[in-house]
């Protein structure tokens, strides 16, 4: 939880000059999509098996923190040649739990030579958290087309079409292991390769005739036994870059797109022969590092190449090429390969430079709708009323998924905000590709530089929080927060009469590093509230005004990490129903400080005593007359009203932390490691 603070200090709200043009990634990578891909190809590059399980094993280490309940690795072996041996035999070895648990399972394997070397080998790695199907080993990925290990793949996203695919293809024989919907996936590529006519479809071709089958949104790596070195990876809605790493200099930095008119009569030798200035590698010794998230690749190369949405991308005797089926009007025909660190360190210097550029369009804005999933939303609940205040127009604040579900009426003169702390949320991403096409200036506020949002954005900010070690965002939040406060303040600085109020913000956001500090020292009052009620089965958290988003987001946390139900409550609410759940026993937060709230606030805390209620409250310090009326307190500093939420918020993040500790869940995955250690099992295929 230090990195509130860290976040708070390195608040840079630096941006990029337009997220849109920023070809760049920096450390700050996040996406809550609970899943990670990771995979690698060395092309004449001798590497051994311990080698390449290493690679793989740090890689999936990379996208730990986005959550995960098993992990399996897809690697050539066993390399024992025996009389029933098959050729080019792929192994499969998958566990449920940690990846520390995969890594030691890997050394287990006396099949696996672990110092033999591999000049050319391509190796897959996956973290899973379970969606359909619980977590086991047999759900977890790689998944198979059929014990032979054919084709093997990984997978992040859902496929909604399944149960039909699934349907068909156990009508044709196939034989299903595992609940998954990703399962369709290699047994329909098997399918499509047992079906071709003659034995000459590409790799690349057989996955191009698979994705066409599917719905839903997926980012796929395919290993085959029938295509030995070769990689072939896609996606659709769900995010997917490659790293290269080779001494060479690379051929060409920009790869011209091979439409299906030239792929459509790709045959294996096809593919081989492609034109050198359609790919990268000329041949000679190069790595390939195929990820969901630049983290698991940064430390292999700088030069990454992002995906788009139904690009295929093939790797085939050390080449790299990317094909599409059909070219969309206005598509940018070619995929450059990016420098990572050079942009990085621009955009360091950069400050809100990208927000500046397009100021004067902002401000000429009818109306501003603030749009996000989750934590990011309430960032955007949290600076309503200062962004009202401040712009004097406007402000809708929108769940991404609801404004799609209501159609919401969007016009040229809106400006639009896409908060995404990973920048790749697909309701959130869906809603800003909607705005565009009505027409609205669009503004991204991300921690993933080189994200679809920061990408598709007209411009935007870049918060730097740094990595989310765990699944609940927290310094993002924070960063997103203050970043909207910024902007409110570039919005009202030609207004005379916010002068005033201005300063007192900015005053305000100098002192934040060292109340947060006074914060964090509550930590042990906070302990020992949580040994108070860690054994309750509900926790209601209530405030209104600037502190109704801390209460949201509180609640979130506490239901995120611990399992604990909690609900977030406005206060002014409280009478109109939600009054009738306390009594003496619901343990009940209340944040009252001193604002325009505070009153109202007064109010509601007297109604929760008149129940019996026994309320921990959240208040100014030096506050004797809400003391009084406390069960407990824990008193904060004083800071101006539209910030307080940045405090108020650290007490719930510190508490939901130690109800998960003490409650036996493992905060960085959210996953109870008490049952875990119970219930390890271990599948080799
Ligand atoms: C909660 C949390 C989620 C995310 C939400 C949106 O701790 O992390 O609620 O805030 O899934 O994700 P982003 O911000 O990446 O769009």
């Amino acid at each position: 939880m230090s990195s509130v603070l860290f976040a708070v200090l390195l608040i840079l709200l630096t941006s990029s000059s337009s997220l849109k043009d920023s070809c760049c990634v920096s450390l700050s990578l996040l996406f809550l999509s609970l899943k990670g891909i990771f995979a690698y190809l060395n092309y004449c590059v001798p590497r051994t098996r311990k080698e390449i399980f290493e690679t793989l094993v740090k890689g999936l280490q990379r996208l730990e923190y986005r959550g995960y309940d098993s992990a399996g690795i897809a690697v050539d072996g066993p390399n024992k040649t025996t009389t029933d041996s098959i050729k080019n035999a792929i192994c499969l070895i998958k566990k449920k739990g940690k990846v520390k648990n995969l890594d030691e399972e890997l050394y287990k394997k006396d099949s696996l030579d672990l110092d033999e070397q591999l000049c050319t080998h391509f190796g897959l790695a996956h973290t899973r958290w379970a969606t359909h199907g619980e977590p086991s080993a047999v759900n977890s990925h790689p998944h198979r087309s059929d014990k032979d290990n054919e084709f093997v793949v990984i997978h992040n996203g859902i496929i909604t079409n399944y149960k039909e695919l699934k349907e068909y293809l156990i009508i044709k024989g196939y034989e299903f292991e595992s609940e998954t919907d990703t399962e369709v996936i290699p047994k329909l590529i098997k399918y499509v390769y047992d079906n071709q006519e003659g034995d000459s479809v590409a790799f690349g071709k057989l996955v191009e005739r698979v994705i066409q089958q599917l719905e839903g949104a997926f980012a796929l790596v395919f290993k085959s036994r029938h295509f030995p070195g070769e990689a072939v990876a896609t996606r659709r809605g769900s995010p997917l870059l490659i790293g290269v790493r080779s001494e060479q200099e690379l051929l060409t930095e920009n790869i011209p797109i091979q439409y299906n008119s030239v792929h459509e009569k790709n045959s294996r030798n096809r593919s081989d022969s492609v034109n050198s200035i359609n790919s990268v590698g000329d041949g000679s010794a190069v790595e390939y590092y195929f990820a969901s998230d630049a983290s698991a690749i940064i430390e292999h190369t700088k030069k990454v190449l992002y995906m788009e949405d139904d690009d295929i991308a093939v790797v085939t005797g050390g080449k790299l090429s990317i094909h599409r089926i059909n070219r969309k009007h206005g598509e940018d025909p070619v995929r450059a390969i990016q420098t990572l660190q050079m942009e990085l360190q621009q955009i360091m210097k950069v400050v809100l430079g990208g927000l500046k550029d397009h100021l004067k369009e902002i401000k000429r804005c009818r109306r501003l709708i603030v749009i996000g999933c989750g934590t990011s939303f309430h960032a955007a609940v949290a600076t309503r009323q200062i962004l009202e205040e401040l712009t004097e127009v406007p402000v809708m604040v929108e769940l991404s998924s609801d404004f799609l579900d209501r159609n919401t009426p969007v016009f040229r003169d809106d400006v639009c905000f896409f908060i995404s702390q990973s920048g790749e949320t697909a309701d959130t991403l869906m809603a800003l590709r909607y705005c565009k096409e009505h027409g609205a200036l669009t503004v991204g506020i991300t921690n993933t530089v080189g994200s679809s949002i920061s990408r598709e954005t007209d411009c935007g900010v870049h918060i730097n929080a740094g990595p989310e070690i765990g699944v609940a965002s927290t310094k993002a939040y924070t960063s997103q927060f203050v970043s909207l406060v910024m902007f409110s303040l570039m919005m009202s600085e030609d207004r005379l009469s916010l002068q005033t109020r201005r300063l007192e913000i900015l005053n305000s956001l100098r002192m934040l590093p060292e109340l947060i500090k006074k914060v964090l020292a509550l930590d042990e009052k906070i302990k020992a509230i949580a040994n108070e009620m860690y054994q309750q089965r509900s926790l209601l958290v209530m405030g209104r005004g600037f502190n109704y988003a801390t209460c949201l987001e509180g609640a979130l946390k506490i239901k995120e990490i611990t399992y604990m139900h909690s609900e977030g409550i406005l206060a002014g609410e409280l009478k109109h129903g939600p009054l009738a759940l306390i009594d003496k026993d619901m343990p009940v937060i209340m944040i009252i400080m001193k604002d325009a709230c505070y009153t109202k606030c007064q109010n509601a805390l007297q109604q929760v005593t008149a129940r019996s209620g026994r309320p921990i409250i959240i208040c100014s310090q030096d506050d004797p007359e809400i003391v009084k009326n406390a069960y407990q307190t824990i008193e904060l500093p004083h800071v101006v009203d539209c910030l307080q939420g940045i405090l108020s918020v650290i007490p719930l993040q510190l508490l939901s932390f130690h109800l998960a500790v003490l409650r036996g869940y493992d905060v960085r995955s959210g996953h109870n490691f008490l049952s875990e250690a119970i219930c390890n099992d271990a599948h080799l295929i």
